[in-house]
């Protein structure tokens, strides 16, 4: 699904960019174009970040099975 129409940017691509090491919506945004042109689009993709970034350090912090 788009997230950003204006940059192609979809929640696949933010999630990637977030395991690819992107912390932060600004990283997020550099690495992607999101929301950088007609910014509609900020609220839902910042949502999308913080929500993914949270998922992932969940997921680093969860212990490895043996
Ligand atoms: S929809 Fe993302 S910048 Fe326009």
């Amino acid at each position: 699904m788009y997230v950003c129409v204006c940059q192609a940017v979809s929640d696949h691509d933010i999630r990637r960019a977030i395991a690819g090491g992107a912390h932060t919506f600004e990283d997020v945004q550099a690495r992607t174009g999101c929301t950088t042109c007609c910014g509609c689009c900020e609220a839902e993709a910042r949502e999308l970040v913080d929500a993914s970034v949270e998922s992932e350090r969940r997921a680093a912090a969860l212990p490895v099975a043996a």
